[in-house]
């Protein structure tokens, strides 16, 4: 059950039914959104309806939600988000393009890859620090000083960052330099990271896990919503499938369907779903046709010697035309670049 306030309920009317909730012995989550204050309310729902909460000061409306995931559902906010992160939007109106490396390795490598992002039309910065791979040798991200790096790219460039979180006690320190937390494929169900970043007061990027069914994504989201944080932007990035021929398989179909269910903007990650640099452009072709809110690429001054995902990286000329055909598609879709 979710309880949606008038925009201008005061926090004592909220207070008063957070505390209602709690004496009839469930739990009461406030989510604030650009434009909307909810309640989402954790307990015997029945019980709740008795309560006559609609009667409440500060209530518009008291909505029995029957999807699982309840304050991410389009079933509960029929229209679809618009997420701004530092000053860009992602949503229903735009195709926004983010770039950079996959990961932070120097401050040159890095303003590089961030002014060839720039040039070719990118709007926000994404680069890790922190690097969730699969073996314990393999370069694991510069941590807290690729921070710095990114920041410091930041005050060059302008751009804002986006930049994953792999462990809930990092969220604190990553958030200090991050416009956006970016949660990985290896962490959309680490529900402690989950509750963390929604906390953190920063916008979300929800990467689908590799083995994770849309409706699992969507309850991922909820996690974070729940804890008060609305800004979430899906991600498709690829699934697990019997395909050996791309690294992973990218469900094209989630985007119109994560869409359906969800009012979240939902964007595609064509770089680590192929793992190839030659289907970098075809897959965010099909992504943007699809519907997809924006794109995520890894771009590198010098794949061949990339520290992580040197293959999928997009050099100058590969990401220039990608971002002249989103701008094309963009258009045929009634929408514009962001
Ligand atoms: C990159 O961004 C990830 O950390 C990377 O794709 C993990 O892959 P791995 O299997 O090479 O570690
Ligand atoms: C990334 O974008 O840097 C990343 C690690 O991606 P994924 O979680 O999708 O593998």
């Amino acid at each position: 059950m979710v309880i949606v306030m008038d925009t201008d309920a005061t926090s004592t009317e909220i207070q008063a039914i957070v505390e209602l909730v709690e004496a009839a012995g469930g739990e009461a989550f406030v989510s604030r959104g650009v434009s909307r204050i909810v309640i989402g309310l954790v307990g015997d729902i029945d019980h709740f309806a008795m309560m006559n909460l609609r009667g409440m000061p500060g209530v518009r409306d008291v909505v029995r939600i029957s999807a699982k995931y309840k304050l991410v559902s389009r079933e509960h906010h029929p229209d679809r988000s618009v997420v701004r992160v530092g000053g860009v939007s992602i949503g229903p109106q735009t195709v926004t393009l983010i770039a950079g490396p996959c990961a932070v390795e120097t401050p040159d490598q890095t303003l590089a890859a961030a002014r060839m992002a720039q040039a070719a039309g990118a709007t926000l910065l994404r680069g890790g620090a922190f690097k969730p791979r699969t073996s314990p040798y393999a370069f694991q991200g510069l941590g807290e000083r690729g921070l710095q790096i990114l920041a410091e790219v930041r005050q060059e460039t302008g751009l804002p960052i986006v930049t994953e979180v792999v462990g809930a006690h990092d969220v604190a320190m990553v958030a200090d330099y991050a416009d956006m937390l970016q949660v990985g494929t290896r962490n959309m169900q680490n529900f402690t990271l989950l509750q963390a970043v929604g906390e953190a007061g920063k916008p979300v990027l929800l990467k689908r896990g590799m083995n994770a069914t849309i409706e699992e994504w969507l309850m991922a989201a909820e996690y974070i919503a729940q804890r008060g944080n609305l800004d979430i932007v899906l991600c498709e990035r690829g699934i697990r499938t019997f395909e050996p021929a791309t690294r992973n398989t990218l469900d094209i179909s989630a985007v119109p369907v994560a869409q359906r269910l969800s009012h979240l903007p939902v964007i595609v990650d064509p770089s680590h779903s192929g793992g190839r640099r030659d289907l970098v452009l075809p897959l965010s072709r099909a992504a943007v046709v699809a519907g997809a809110d924006g794109i995520i690429v890894d771009v590198h001054p010098q794949p061949d010697i990339a520290l992580c995902d040197g293959p999928q990286a997009l050099v100058d000329d590969d990401l220039r035309e990608l971002a002249r055909t989103m701008e094309d598609l963009a258009g045929f879709m009634g929408r514009h670049l962001a």
